[in-house]
Formats: C-alpha cells, structure tokens, sequence
C-alpha cells in the first residue's frame, strides 16, 4: 500500500505524519505533497528525511490511498484525478461531505458506510465528528428529537493562518485572516454567512449530522463561535429525547462507548489537547422541557476533529476492506 499526504505541511498535515507514526501503521511507500512553495522543504518521518513534492496530476499514478487536508480547492480538483487513477481518497475538506455517494464517516459511528465508497470518503467538519459518537449512543437509546449546537472553536481549527492571526492580534499587529482581532475576543461567524442567516460551518454541522445519523428529518440547529484558544474545540449539546430518561442511564450509556471519556470534572479544551478521546462533562438536565438534557463536549479538532479520525478510517478499510501492503495481496 503506498500512500500519499496532500497538505503535507499544514496543521492537519503534519498532525497526519505524527499520528501515523504513533499508530505504526504498516505501508510499502509514502509521499508528501505540497503547493509549490514547499517543494523541496525537508519532512522527517519515523527518522527518516524525505523531500516535499509539488502536487502534480501525476502525483496519483503510483498511490492506492491519499490523505487530503489540502481546502476545497485542491480537493475539488484532485480528489476526482486521484480516484479515477484507483487511489482512495481520504478527503478533509467540506468539498464532496454532502455528495449522495460519498460516504461521510465517523469510524466508531458509521465506519462500515467507508466500505461504500467509489473512490472519495470525505471526514466530517471538526465539531460535527466530536459530537457523533455520544449523539448516536443517545440516539439508539433514546431516539434524539432536536439537538441545539452551540461551538466555541479554537483558532487552530483554521490551520496555520489562524494560529498566526491570534499571534499578531496578542502583539498588537493587525490580523490578516479573521474578519475581526481574535485576542481577547470571540467572534460569532465562522466562514461566509449564507443567505438563510446561518453562517457556513453551522450549515455544515446541520447537514452533515442528519447525513451521519441517517435521519433527515431530526431538528438541528447551530451557533458557531471562533474563541481565543489555541487548539482544542467545545461544543455545548442541548438534546430533546422523544423518551424519558434519567441522568445515571444516559451516563451509562455514554460511558459505554470506547471513544468517549467520561468526567464530573470540568473537561476544557487543555486536558483533551494531544488525545484521540472526547470528553463529555456538564451532564445535566434541561428543566425548561419534558425529556431534555445538555452536555458539554471537547476534543482536539486537528486530532479527533481532522487527521486521526482519517487515520481511523484508513485502518477501517486495512481491517475490512480491500487496502493491503503488497506482500499481503
Ligand atoms: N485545522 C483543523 O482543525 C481542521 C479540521 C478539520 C478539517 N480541516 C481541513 O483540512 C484542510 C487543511 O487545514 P489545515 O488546518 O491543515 O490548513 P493549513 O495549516 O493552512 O495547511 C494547508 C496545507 O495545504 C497545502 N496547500 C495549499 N494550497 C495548495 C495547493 N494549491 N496545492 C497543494 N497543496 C496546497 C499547504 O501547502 P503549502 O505549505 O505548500 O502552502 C499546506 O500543506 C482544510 O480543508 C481544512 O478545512 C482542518
């Protein structure tokens, strides 16, 4: 299995080749890819230096899978080339995540639809994927009705530029990328707004949940916030349960799922940052309707939010499916 990084050297990039090693996922070759402007740039991984290449058409010709965190653009362009050449993409931009045949995946929720693709699987948005795994446990328990979202989003969730743009805003330097200074501030637009008074990333989480739960009809709803924390996004989950619950059952069956940490502490941005887990805290009953409940969610959102649950979804398809070193085909 040979396998290339599109975006090699972005935050979800770089989060790609540490969680690779981590996991000592087993391949025959890998490549990193880049712009142009990273031609040639050293990369070291599992001690070893290898040279950034420039995404070209033929990048593609000798890979069986790629892991795209390159934005829209190049996924749109590329994801296509690629998979029309046989290598599966693995694709983290919103690019193909509403498209009918292109499975959206959340590996300890729907992993199995990955084995459905044709050639794309497209990773959910960051604080859609950490909220999946407790909302399809109480779902299957409870059977959810509406869920409320509202976010308050680290700047690494905008890669590099975000990180940079919080660095100029705490020196006194004007941003460049946020619409308005982000130190010491918060602000209430994540991407463009669209013409229905939501703005993009809230479209985004209330589609793609109804697409992962497989229920068009559920009631969703989102506020998204970008807010001075480095990395590490939460997410505040008000659920209205068709049935009755009480608080110890809906522990108890959040505590069952292996991916989720389970806390009476207050879980912030800062104990998840660097983990694989969500942790949910905060658990309490909403006393303003009948079966109510809220929940508080973090998780590092280049991690869980980006590369590992992709690296997750590249194991699914090496245990299930049909990717394999050479030697074991
Ligand atoms: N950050 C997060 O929490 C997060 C979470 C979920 C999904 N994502 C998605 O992941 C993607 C990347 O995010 P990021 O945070 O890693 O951004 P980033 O730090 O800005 O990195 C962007 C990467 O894309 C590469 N790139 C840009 N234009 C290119 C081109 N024309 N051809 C080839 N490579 C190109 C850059 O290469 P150069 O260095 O050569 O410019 C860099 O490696 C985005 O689609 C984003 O929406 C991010």
């Amino acid at each position: 299995m040979n396998i290339g990084i599109v975006g090699a050297t972005g935050l979800v990039g770089q989060t790609f080749i540490k969680v690779l090693e981590e996991k000592k996922i087993k391949f025959d070759k890998i490549k990193f890819l880049a712009s142009e402007k990273s031609q040639g740039k050293d990369i070291f991984f599992n001690g070893k230096k290898y040279k950034v290449e420039k995404l070209t058409e033929e990048s593609f010709d000798d890979l069986d899978v790629a892991l795209f965190s390159a934005g829209g653009d190049v996924s749109r362009k590329f994801a296509p080339i690629a998979s029309n050449k046989g290598c599966i993409v693995i694709d983290n931009s919103s690019a193909f995540r509403m498209e009918k045949e292109v499975p959206l995946v959340v590996p300890e929720v729907n992993g199995r639809r990955s084995l459905e693709n044709k050639g794309i699987i497209s990773n959910p948005n960051c604080s859609t994927i950490q909220c999946m795994a407790p909302l399809k446990a109480l779902d299957r328990n409870f059977k959810i009705k509406r869920v409320v979202y509202s976010t308050y989003q680290a700047v690494s969730g905008s890669g590099n530029k975000g990180i940079e743009d919080m660095k100029k805003g705490i020196n006194g330097e004007e941003c460049k990328f946020y619409k308005k200074d982000i130190s010491y501030n918060c602000l209430p637009l994540i991407d463009d707004l669209l013409d229905n008074g939501y703005s993009k990333e809230e479209w985004k989480m209330i589609q793609e949940t109804k697409k992962i739960l497989e229920n068009e009809d559920l009631q969703v709803t989102a506020t998204c916030v970008r807010v001075p924390v480095w990395n590490g996004h939460g997410v505040s989950v008000n659920i209205e349960l068709e049935n009755s619950f009480n608080l110890e059952e809906i522990k108890e069956v959040l505590r069952k799922e292996k991916n989720i940490i389970l806390t009476d502490e207050i879980p912030t941005p800062k104990d998840i940052s660097g983990k694989d887990e969500i942790m949910v805290g905060r658990i309490r009953r909403d006393i303003s309707t009948e079966n109510g409940v809220s929940l508080w969610i973090v998780a590092d959102n280049i991690r869980k939010g980006a590369a590992s649950n992709a690296i997750e979804i590249l194991e699914f398809l090496m245990e299930e499916g049909n990717l394999c070193l050479k030697d074991q085909e």
